[in-house]
């Protein structure tokens, strides 16, 4: 991949991961790519680096445009491994250039390379670094999503470099929304938004809409957003900001997500029934295999639901570990606003369902009490009984979303 002018003498001088599938153990079904920048003005100016696999492509990225030793600063927005592990590769080639980033941020890299003959400065809101024609105005983003994180915003440009913020997992050959809609489509776009924000950002949602409105009142005029992974905004950064805003605000579909897991396949025939109760009370649903469906895939689909209905056998008196995993992975992330029910199959003692109940409750999550347990196989009865359940779930849904998301959401701009 070539380098790309963004803005005038502002280059995208990153890496393509076309094959990366698990990222951190997250899987990335379209790869990702490690965006960084480089300000060709009087003070040339790197921000970020790219994944350290991808070191060799960044420099020739940058040799490209300018010998590596001019390079006068270097800004680290984020320490992640993704965005800093070229780093010493580039302090070997550019040894008397001076390292901008947070308080946190030297810390980090203090801890990641020896920096004893480093130039490291830390910044704050509002410090700023003249490039010549361009000023750089820093602004902390603390745990969007690292204690590190800043975002940086070039005056002159009207340009937002925003870290891992707004990203998405895709590698392309286009850097562009708009080249990126043309060439596959909205949908995916926007699918590929969810997907980062629900596995990285959805403990960050407060934290994320103060950023977004403080920013505003900065009066920052953005007319483009680059983050770094995937696609740059440029034809409507709005776009993702208000996405951004929305999702904060706990935005979803009225919809439930039947997420289980089964032995023999009795939790499992639970689903059926549940879900056609759930449609006749006129609410769409989807349902999810743990096993069959990476865990990532899964946070997606929850975060786009109303509600979720989670169903586990009974193992040992315990929950089923794969449901568990899920559990795990879901508290981790703090979701709020979503409506909690539980369903299952045992044989004897039972003790999944309880779990699970606990486990919402443990994560404040409100829930709709009591969940459906059926021992061993699914009777006529059973099926009945599972269809009212799927009915009386959904029709709590519908009212708790008209309840608490009916009225125009209250974000600071739109
Ligand atoms: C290894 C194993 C351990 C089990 N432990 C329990 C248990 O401790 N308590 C219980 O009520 N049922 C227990 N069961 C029974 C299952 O919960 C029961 O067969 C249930 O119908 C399985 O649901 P499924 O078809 O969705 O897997 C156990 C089953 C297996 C295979
Ligand atoms: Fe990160
Ligand atoms: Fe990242």
């Amino acid at each position: 991949m070539n380098v790309i002018e963004i803005k005038p003498g502002i280059f995208w001088t990153g890496a393509v991961d076309w094959a990366v599938r698990d990222f951190h153990g997250y899987v990335t079904p379209s790869g990702t790519t490690y965006n960084n920048y480089l300000i060709m003005d009087d003070e040339p100016t790197l921000v970020d680096t790219v994944k350290h696999d991808f070191v060799e492509v960044g420099v020739s990225n940058i040799r490209s445009l300018i010998d590596p030793s001019k390079i006068k600063n270097i800004v680290i927005n984020h320490i992640e491994n993704d965005h800093l592990g070229s780093l010493d590769r580039i302090m070997e080639l550019s040894p008397s250039a001076t390292i901008y980033t947070t308080k946190r941020g030297r810390q980090g890299i203090d801890r990641f390379f020896d920096t004893a003959s480093w130039n490291i400065k830390e910044v704050k809101t509002g410090d700023t670094l003249k490039t010549g024609k361009y000023t750089l105005r820093f602004v902390e983003t603390p745990m969007i999503h690292w204690p590190d994180s800043m975002m940086t915003y070039v005056e002159g440009a009207k340009l937002l470099i925003s870290q891992d913020a707004f990203g998405q997992h895709l590698a392309s050959t286009t850097r562009f929304d708009d080249e990126f809609v043309a060439a596959n489509s909205m949908t995916e776009l926007e699918d590929s938004v969810v997907d980062y924000y629900a596995n990285i950002l959805m403990p960050f949602g407060k934290l994320i809409k103060s950023k977004i409105c403080e920013i505003k009142d900065m009066g920052l005029d953005i007319d483009m957003i680059a983050p770094d992974h995937g696609v740059i905004w440029r034809s409507d950064p709005s776009k993702v900001l208000n996405m951004y805003l929305d999702m904060a605000e706990g935005k979803a579909k009225l919809q439930i997500a039947i997420i289980y897991d089964t032995m023999w396949h009795s939790t499992e025939h639970m689903t059926l029934p549940i879900m056609r109760g759930i449609i006749d009370a006129g609410v769409q649903c989807k349902v999810i295999k743990l096993r069959a469906t990476p865990m990532s895939v899964a946070i997606k689909e929850f975060w786009k639901s109303r509600a979720c209905l989670v169903g586990s056998p009974t193992l040992n008196n315990e929950v089923f570990p794969s449901v568990a995993e899920f559990m795990v992975h879901l508290k981790g992330l703090r979701p709020s606003d979503r409506l909690m029910g539980a369903f299952g199959s045992y044989g004897w003692g039972g003790g999944a369902v309880k779990w699970l109940y606990e486990t919402f409750k443990s994560m404040k999550l409100p829930v709709v009490e009591p969940g459906i347990q059926v021992q061993y196989r699914l009777r006529n009865e059973d099926h009945e009984k599972c269809y009212e359940y799927g009915r009386t779930f959904a029709k709590a849904v519908k009212e708790f979303h008209e309840k608490n998301y009916g009225a125009p959401s209250s974000a600071c701009i739109k």
